[in-house]
């Protein structure tokens, strides 16, 4: 049993610790906003935060993040400064690559609540977007700075 705290809940998984954390995230506890998208580390999709920082979840054997703090888009609060920045500057096309972005997104801030453009094109850059929503993603990043103090 593998022992996984997750948006503040603990979760107890009968799964070995080299399972990727992001099968045991959408297959297992059925958090299903974390996407599958090339499964090699190499798109950004599956991003979440394990203490703070931001994660492949699909490059994260579960063994690895058990006794962290993680957190999934759905442990975001709605009224979380990027999300509402997210809305507002109606970033998404399809969706599919949107909350590993914007959970890139937060890190970033998090970090750096006011970083360079250079800074967030180069942090945000291993987030693909097929739909091409980069334009979107860096106003809505640079709004939500504007916005001031993030959680
Ligand atoms: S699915 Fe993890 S980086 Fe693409
Ligand atoms: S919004 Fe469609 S892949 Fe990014």
């Amino acid at each position: 049993m593998i022992k996984l705290n997750i948006n503040g809940k603990t979760y107890q998984v009968d799964v070995g610790p080299e399972v990727p954390l992001l099968w045991v995230i959408r297959e297992h506890l059925k958090l299903t906003g974390t996407k599958f998208g090339c499964g090699i580390g190499m798109c950004g999709s599956c991003t979440v935060h394990i203490d703070g920082e931001a994660a492949r979840s699909c490059q994260t054997p579960v063994g690895t993040a058990a006794g962290k703090k993680i957190t999934t888009i759905e442990g975001l609060p709605v009224t979380h400064p990027v999300i509402r920045a997210w809305i507002r500057e109606q970033v998404p096309q399809c969706g599919y690559c949107q909350s590993g972005q914007i959970m890139q997104a937060v890190a970033l801030l998090a970090g750096d609540p006011r970083p360079s453009d250079e800074k967030i094109a180069s942090v945000m850059e291993g987030n693909l977007c097929r739909c091409g929503t980069y334009p979107r993603i860096k106003t809505a990043i640079k709004a939500a700075v504007k916005e001031g103090k993030q959680p």
